[in-house]
């Protein structure tokens, strides 16, 4: 293996994180959550950084780190789903990596997500609305951006990780 990360691209709730942390145990990755590593860099959590300092501002501490995560080797990275707004980051993180886009429906995603608070963009009265507009939106760069795609809706991220494994492993991707 010459160390080529695996990237994970997607909508909020499609399962990057979950699958990703168990993609990275199978693996022997290193696991990074690009939100986290964003948190821990801003000493805050996302919510008070889109609060305090506004949605461009998280983006550029987004673009830092991919910058950052382009030296990284033998990791899988879960993006936070704007990542792909900006071909920069995407240019990035695919200097040492395989994209492997996560998608799902967005009644999969809602189930997800329904009750979370931590994701400025979608707290709102109607959040499958919000949902379908954000995903609508964004698909071309999803579906343009990737090496790879997973459709996992209606599978658990279990099932999702053996179909991933399955392809990684069969086609020698990395
Ligand atoms: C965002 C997705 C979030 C987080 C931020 C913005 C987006 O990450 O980066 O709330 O624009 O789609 P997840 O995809 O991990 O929820």
């Amino acid at each position: 293996m010459d160390g080529r990360n695996i990237v994970l691209i997607g909508f909020m709730g499609s399962g990057k994180t979950t699958i990703g942390r168990k993609l990275a145990a199978k693996l022997d990755y290193r696991f990074v959550d690009m939100d986290i590593e964003i948190e821990n860099k801003a000493g805050m959590k996302i919510t008070e950084i889109f609060s305090k300092y506004g949605e461009p501002e998280f983006r550029k501490m987004e673009s830092r780190i991919c910058e950052e995560l382009s030296k990284a080797k033998n990791c899988v990275i879960a993006t936070g789903g704007g990542v792909i707004k900006n071909d920069k980051n995407m240019k990035l993180l695919k200097e040492n990596g395989v994209v492997l886009y996560i998608k799902a429906t967005p009644e999969h995603v809602y189930r997800n997500i329904k009750n979370d608070t931590t994701r400025p963009l979608l707290q709102c009265d109607d959040k499958l609305a919000k949902i379908k507009e954000l995903m609508e939106e964004r698909k071309p760069l999803y579906e343009s951006k990737n090496d790879i795609t997973f459709d996992v809706s209606g599978l658990n991220a279990k099932e999702a990780v053996e179909r991933i494994m399955s392809v990684v492993e069969g086609d020698s991707i990395l």
